[in-house]
């Protein structure tokens, strides 16, 4: 798939995260848990995921996908299970602290019994795609929400005002827009604030629809430091991150706390927040640089 924003996968979650989980999602959670406390019966709590390869747990078509290729999957489930990683993802993490079986891909759905998906929620996440088209053919992030709408309006029993109520989505943008922009850009990473601007406008659309469908908490993710992907680093030998890469990560990051902070302040509670990749990479790296061998 050469240049079509692979790149942006999965290399560091899996470490840091089964050792330091970001603490405002952990703190967030737990509220969710305990607002649930008394109430809180088997299957509650649903999980929505949308976005991309970080989150994907595996969307992707068999016979199209890497993802269903060797190396990945090759510490957990131990065989390819088309997350783009090889081994657990962020959803699947986010899961477990909730106590609940990561939720099955869209993709299942005329596998899986009902239940399943009426119980732990769905998954919705493509990799590779973005809040816009991107180089892959997969539903990009409204299409992603137009299937959540379709089974809500669909299954009204089950999705209904007070059920939902107890529900998370997951958001991710990983970067695959800012990939396929520049790509079609001539590799050129100038002048991309307007591109951040159309994307976190586009994302503030989108995170609108999927409270307006039910959901209570809604976890959007921090851009990682791009500048810290390996691609970004082969000038200095796999060494140093792209300062220059990860400012764009830090100015979309600001934008969307704003934009957060904006949305949050038109509900009664907080629905909104952060889940910060950014620092949960740098920790990660950091600690990597001073136990140089760890993996
Ligand atoms: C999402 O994809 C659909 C189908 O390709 C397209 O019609 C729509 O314009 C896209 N939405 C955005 C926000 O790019
Ligand atoms: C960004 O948008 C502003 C206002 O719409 C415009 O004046 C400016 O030329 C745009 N910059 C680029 C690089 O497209
Ligand atoms: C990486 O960064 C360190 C600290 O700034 C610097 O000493 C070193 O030369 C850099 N390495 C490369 C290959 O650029
Ligand atoms: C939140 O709302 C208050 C009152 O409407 C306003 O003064 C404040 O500037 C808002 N803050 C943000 C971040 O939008």
């Amino acid at each position: 798939m050469g240049n079509k924003a692979y790149f942006l996968c999965c290399l560091c979650i899996y470490a840091y995260m089964t050792t330091f989980p970001p603490v405002d999602m952990i703190e967030e959670v737990d509220v969710v848990l305990k607002r649930q406390h008394g109430k809180h019966k088997h299957g509650e709590i649903k999980l929505f995921v949308f976005g991309d390869s970080y989150v994907d747990t595996g969307n992707w078509p068999k016979s199209m996908s890497s993802s269903w290729k060797r190396p990945y999957g090759f510490t957990y489930p131990g065989y390819p299970s088309g997350r783009f990683s090889d081994g657990l993802v962020l959803t699947d993490f986010i899961a477990s602290f909730l106590g609940i079986k990561s939720p099955q891909p869209y993709a299942n759905r005329k596998k899986i019994s009902s239940h399943e998906m009426d119980n732990y929620g769905v998954n919705f996440a493509y990799g590779g795609t973005g809040v816009f088209n991107t180089f892959v053919d997969q539903p990009n992030m409204t299409t992603q929400i137009n299937y959540f709408q379709q089974l809500v309006e669909e299954e009204e029993q089950v999705y209904n005002k007070e059920k939902m109520s107890s529900s998370i989505a997951i958001v991710s943008v990983a970067g695959n827009d800012y990939a396929t922009f520049i790509t079609k850009n001539n590799n050129n990473m100038e002048d991309l604030g307007n591109v951040t601007k159309s994307i976190l406008s586009q994302l503030e659309l989108n995170l609108r629809r999927i409270h307006g469908l039910g959901v209570q908490k809604i976890g959007i993710t921090a851009m990682e430091p791009i500048g810290c992907l390996p691609k970004m680093t082969i000038s200095s030998s796999y060494e140093n991150c792209s300062e220059y890469a990860n400012s764009l990560s830090i100015f979309h990051n600001q934008m969307l706390h704003q934009i957060i902070d904006k949305l949050n302040n038109q509900t009664s509670r907080p629905i909104f927040f952060i889940i910060d990749l950014y620092s949960a990479f740098m920790t990660a790296l950091n600690i990597q640089q001073n136990h140089p061998g760890n993996s």
